[in-house]
């Protein structure tokens, strides 16, 4: 998979969803329903991130499920994307990027969202081919503002951002022209995974769902 291909793969994915919703999943018994809930509430293109024991468990058990798309979060080596790919994920995302977790990438044919924060980042993700990237951690790094200010020069690139975004931001940022989508754990919080709260996990996804502006025409397909 070429680096150009990885993006365009995770661009279509993510045009119409909108919100990602970011999971720390503590027991692999919850994946199955939390995932469930997410996509009857409309969203199914679901990040699980790689920072507890559960996490490979609830891939394989999520990925297994159809019409929902699991992606493997902090992937941080290439170990963790052989993982990843090993347990059925369909794509990865980082908090940032390195060669060697690219490359890894490429090789698995696991399209990946690499992470960026400043234009430096941006550019040299650019540069590489990638041309959809996780712009983290957003709000800490200024937010939309900062996006925005980012977009002008590098309008060729756009972005998931992820990162301290709520429910109250999130639509504000998928007005950009350049946003495909906004990740977030706002959705699904640990503690309401670890409630069993599925309802509520639904009516959230089902809101943020039809709360969401028009999605952008994708200016970056061929
Ligand atoms: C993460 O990797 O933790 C995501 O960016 C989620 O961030 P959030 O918890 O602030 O939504």
């Amino acid at each position: 998979m070429t680096p150009d291909d990885s993006s365009r793969w995770l661009r279509r994915a993510c045009r119409d969803i909108g919100v990602m919703p970011v999971l720390t999943i503590e027991y692999a018994k919850h994946s199955v329903p939390l995932a469930r809930a997410l996509a009857d509430g409309g969203l199914h293109v679901i990040e699980v991130t790689l920072r507890t024991d559960a996490a490979l468990d609830s891939i394989r058990e999520m990925s297994a499920m159809s019409g929902i798309l699991i992606g493997a979060g902090t992937l941080l080596t290439p170990a963790c994307a052989e993982k990843a790919k090993k347990a059925g994920a369909a794509f990865g995302v980082s908090p940032g990027s390195t060669d060697g977790l690219i490359q890894a990438c490429l090789d698995l044919d696991l399209p990946l969202l690499p992470g960026a924060a400043t234009a430096s980042e941006i550019m040299a993700l650019s540069d590489q081919g990638f041309d959809f990237v996780k712009f983290f951690p957003a709000e800490t790094n200024g937010g939309l503002a900062a996006l925005s200010a980012l977009a002008s020069p590098l309008p060729h690139v756009s972005y998931c951002p992820t990162g301290g975004i709520t429910a109250a931001s999130a639509n504000r940022y998928l007005e950009h022209q350049n946003i495909i989508c906004v990740g977030g754990s706002w959705i699904a919080p640990a503690d309401t995974i670890i409630a069993e709260d599925w309802d509520r996990i639904r009516a959230t996804a089902q809101r943020t769902r039809s709360d969401r502006p028009p999605a952008p025409s994708d200016n970056c397909s061929p």
